[in-house]
């Protein structure tokens, strides 16, 4: 099954979104992962985007897979992460035959998976290419920072291009929906896409019992800011879970 929700968003995700996101990550994923990683360990990075994620790691020497279900993402991280193997499979899905030291899973790409049934599905999918004692380490968005979506709205304009995003948070299906409109000047007309994606709020709770559920012997959980100093990462939490 593909997943390419993120195509037509591609472009603006990795022109305006990603600048400070890998040195964020690495400060945050240096105690949760790479203490405790051997070096030259082997890292897949699940709904890995445009890539920038897969770059810190392979900088520092891992050996990285990143896997996505947009086309269009991946042709970003062939660029930005040439060191990177590349393969495109959904997170519910991907099964490619082999283990790794660990499995990664970064900026609430997790929220994206709307459906519990579905997140059960791709934490197994962690679970089976892990070696015995691997982790797989991933982020959410708590409730607050779900609600406070909208007042993180976004607009950019460039010669050639623009988007305005806006969100807004509904408390009894616990979705965020980004409504994004799109402007690409191509060969003298602009044109305009539209697209919502949506993300859901999972408990804490929630997540511990799906990871057991998904054949996980133990989760540690992290809080960005009063955990890991990372004032930005201010309702951003961490799982680390391991078989
Ligand atoms: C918020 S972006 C995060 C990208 C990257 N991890 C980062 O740190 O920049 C979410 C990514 O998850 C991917 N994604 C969402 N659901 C997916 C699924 N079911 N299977 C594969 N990829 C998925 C999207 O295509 C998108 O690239």
């Amino acid at each position: 099954m593909a997943y390419d929700v993120y195509d037509s968003f591609a472009f603006f995700y990795n022109k305006y979104w990603t600048a400070a996101a890998p040195f964020l990550m690495e400060k945050a994923l240096e105690p949760l992962l790479f203490s405790g990683l051997p070096e030259g360990a082997e890292i897949l990075d699940i709904c890995c985007g445009t890539g920038n994620n897969a770059a810190m790691m392979a900088k520092r020497g891992y050996k990285v897979t990143g896997a996505d279900g947009s086309r269009a993402m991946l042709s970003y991280a062939a660029a930005n992460a040439p060191e990177a193997e590349l393969i495109e499979a959904d997170a519910r899905e991907i099964d490619l035959g082999r283990q790794f030291d660990a499995v990664t899973c970064l900026f609430d790409s997790i929220n994206h998976i709307t459906r519990p049934d579905d997140v059960i599905k791709a934490f197994g999918r962690a679970h089976a290419h892990l070696k015995d004692n691997g982790l797989f380490v991933f982020d959410v968005n708590s409730e607050r920072a779900s609600a406070e979506a909208g007042e993180r709205d976004f607009s950019a304009a460039d010669e050639r291009d623009a988007i305005i995003s806006s969100a807004g948070y509904d408390k009894k299906s616990r979705l965020t929906s980004y409504h994004l409109t799109m402007f690409m000047l191509e060969e003298g007309t602009w044109k305009r896409n539209d697209l919502t994606i949506e993300e859901k709020y999972y408990t804490e709770q929630e997540l511990v019992s799906m990871l057991h559920l998904s054949g996980f012997s133990g989760v540690r959980v992290s809080e960005g800011w009063e955990d890991l100093e990372i004032e930005s990462f201010e309702g951003r939490i961490f799982f680390t879970a391991w078989k």
